[in-house]
Order: C-alpha cells, then sequence, then structure tokens
C-alpha cells in the first residue's frame, strides 16, 4: 500500500514536472504548420506565437497576414479580436486585405500616377481610377519569406518580401522585412524596414480588422475611440486627399475624447458622405520621424478590452468597415458592414502628389523605417 501511494506520488510529480515544462515550451517557441498551397504549388505556413501569459498571434507568410490574435478580456478570457477567413482560399479570393501588410503604398494615389526625379510613373489603378494599396497584386498577395526571430521581449517572427522593379508600376527593386512581435506585455509591435536600388516610393501599413467584443456578430459602433489628431486630410469624392487639412474642431471627426463610433457616423458631414462612414487619414500630433508616441485608443466596455496604438508615422487611416457587406466569410460569421476597424499606421494618402506633406521617397543606401504597436490592456 505504502509502495503503491509512493509510486502515485512519484507519478504525479512527473506529470507536474512534464505540464510545467510543456507549457513553457509552447510559450517560447513559434508552432510551424502548413496552412495551404498556392495554386502553384508553393507552400504556405502558419507560425503561432504565443506569449508568457497565453495571448496568442498566428501570421502566414502569404500577404504576411495576420489570421488570429487572442487577447484576455477584463476576466482573463481569451478571443479573437481580428477578422480573418478560414483557409488559404479566402485570403487568395477577399478583396478586404484582412490582417495584410500592405504595400509598396498603403492608400490610395490619385490616378496611380506620380513623378520623381522628373520622371513620371504610372501605377496599376484597382480603385476606380485610382491606385489602392499596392495594386492589383500588392503586397497582401504574394509570398513571403518567414524566418524566426529572437527577441528578449517575446516571441518573434520576420517576414521578407522582395519586390522587382517595375512591380505594380514602381520604379525600383525593393526589400522589406516586416516583424511581428508578439510581447510578453500583451503588444502587438510590427516593426518595418525597407530598402530599395533605385529612388521609389514606400509606405507600407498593416491592415488588420479589430473587434474589441469577441465576436464579429457584434458591430464595433460601440466601441470608444480616441484619437491624438487636431485634423485629418480631408478627401474628395473619390477618397483622394485634397493636399488641405481639416481642423477636427465642431465636426464628427473629433476624436480627441473617447467617442463612441456610431454616435455621429451617420452625420451629415460631407467627408462622412464621401467615406461612406470613417475612411480618412488622421494627422498625429507631435510627428518626429523616428520617434514612437502613442496615436490611437479603443476601449470596449463590456469586454473591458482596450487597445492602444502607438507609432513613429505622421499619420493614420481610420477605416470603420464601410465596404464589409457580408460577402466575407470565416470564423462562423459573414462579415457584415462595420463589424470591425483598421487603424492604419502610415504617411498621407497621395503623398507622392502633395509636396507639402511629409514625403514617402526612399533613395538607393537609405533604409526606410517603421514601428508600430498595438498594445493590449483592460480595465
Ligand atoms: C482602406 C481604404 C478603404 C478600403 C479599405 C479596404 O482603409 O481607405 O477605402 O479600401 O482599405 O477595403
Amino acid at each position: 500500500m505504502k509502495k503503491l501511494l509512493l509510486l502515485c506520488v512519484f507519478l504525479a510529480a512527473v506529470n507536474s514536472l512534464y505540464s510545467h515544462t510543456s507549457s513553457e515550451k509552447d510559450n517560447a517557441v513559434n508552432e510551424k504548420t502548413l496552412y495551404g498551397k498556392l495554386p502553384d504549388g508553393r507552400e504556405v505556413y502558419q507560425y503561432m506565437l504565443a506569449n508568457k501569459s497565453g495571448t496568442t498571434l498566428k501570421v502566414i507568410n502569404y500577404g504576411a497576414i495576420v489570421t488570429s490574435l487572442t487577447v484576455p478580456d477584463r476576466n482573463g478570457k481569451l478571443e479573437d479580436v481580428v477578422a480573418g477567413y478560414d483557409s488559404l482560399q479566402g485570403y487568395i479570393d477577399g478583396s478586404s486585405y484582412f490582417g495584410a501588410i500592405v504595400g509598396r503604398y498603403g492608400n490610395r494615389i490619385g490616378k496611380g500616377q506620380f513623378t520623381l526625379e522628373g520622371k513620371k510613373y504610372q501605377l496599376t489603378v484597382n480603385d476606380g481610377e485610382n491606385h489602392l494599396h499596392g495594386g492589383k497584386i500588392g503586397f497582401n498577395k504574394v509570398l513571403w519569406t518567414a524566418k524566426t526571430v529572437q527577441d528578449s521581449a517575446g516571441p518573434s517572427i520576420q517576414l521578407t518580401y522582395v519586390s522587382p522593379d517595375g512591380e505594380e508600376g514602381y520604379p525600383g527593386k525593393v526589400m522589406l522585412s516586416v516583424t511581428y512581435t508578439l510581447t510578453d506585455n500583451d503588444e502587438l509591435r510590427i516593426v518595418y524596414e525597407g530598402t530599395t536600388d533605385k529612388t521609389t516610393i514606400l509606405n507600407p501599413t498593416h491592415h488588420s480588422y479589430f473587434n474589441l467584443s469577441g465576436s464579429f456578430n457584434n458591430t464595433i459602433l460601440d466601441h470608444l475611440l480616441t484619437i491624438e489628431a487636431d485634423s485629418i486630410t480631408p478627401v474628395d469624392k473619390g477618397l483622394i486627399t485634397t493636399g488641405k487639412y481639416l481642423n477636427v474642431t465642431n465636426t464628427p471627426m473629433d476624436f480627441r475624447t473617447p467617442t463612441a463610433i456610431g454616435a455621429r457616423i451617420n452625420d451629415p458631414f460631407e467627408q462622412l458622405t464621401f467615406g461612406k462612414g470613417y475612411d480618412h487619414n488622421w494627422v498625429i500630433r507631435n510627428y518626429s520621424k523616428g520617434k514612437v508616441r502613442k496615436a490611437a485608443e479603443v476601449y470596449e466596455q463590456k469586454s473591458g478590452r482596450l487597445m492602444t496604438v502607438y507609432t513613429d508615422q505622421p499619420g493614420l487611416q481610420f477605416y470603420s468597415g464601410n465596404f464589409l457587406d457580408g460577402t466575407a466569410k470565416g470564423k462562423g460569421v459573414s462579415y457584415q458592414r462595420r463589424t470591425g476597424l483598421c487603424l492604419e499606421a502610415q504617411c498621407y494618402p497621395d503623398s507622392p502628389n502633395k509636396p507639402e506633406f511629409p514625403s514617402v521617397t526612399l533613395k538607393p543606401g537609405e533604409v526606410y523605417h517603421q514601428t508600430t504597436i498595438y498594445q493590449f490592456t483592460t480595465k
């Protein structure tokens, strides 16, 4: 009897040791699984990153897409807060840029044209007469090379894409690396680094659709949004910036204090009519090249989830998911209008044609750099 008891104690001790080691291992290791194959046979992998508190991030090397991000609510319940499809085919066919890295140029370039060092360039047009989010086959529709990297802040993965000279009409061979780190403080940190062999333009961004409620059956209209900006860059009917600035005071674009996204979204305000809701670039205060500062905050009261966005970019595109219409499906839902919101750190739209805006020109020998952080806490 005594022997049996001793054996049980021994087995329990071994078991606890084993489960401890295995969970520690899970927290530190990036799991890699085959996610699907492209029509030409190339394999796409999904990488799972888990931090010390159990928050998880899934990324595929097609489009450098974030397919899942589970973060705790105020009771510690982990739920997925990003929109996504159920399979690779969804991402191949989809036109909503779910979770992707957008490039070379985030947002629109009027008529897809610009002049650089006296030379005119014509990009592919894929949004009416304009160029949007890198063109027909942007960085969201190509295969990236992935490698895990060591970062003391948490599990980390680096994706690299080499964009050939002339791709979608852009000059220069561009190499872009994007490093996703899921820090142990529940931050999704995205660091971009780019180089070119000819003078070009580069303005990539990240396009996750967030819904902090834990279910994409809910809209984001009750999410409280704060944006650290006193003005926006207003647009014309085609959503091309006019080159002017519009002060947000006394307008529905004023998010200087926490305001429900739905509170004024249907106001008869020309910019909202043009955007079919919010789809504008906010001029984030205190821009200074390379300096990361707070840009926005989103709070969902029922779950208690609070997302804070930090970036070193001059602008932030707030898009309220106006074009979602139930066509895109995944994770058990059809994504209806305004069930997800994007906060895309970027330089101002159409900046190559607006000399008064900060420049997106990248020359050989220079390094493009961006740091953007989506931090998750609760209150
Ligand atoms: C951006 C644009 C929107 C729309 C979405 C993707 O946020 O500004 O107009 O194109 O991407 O659907």
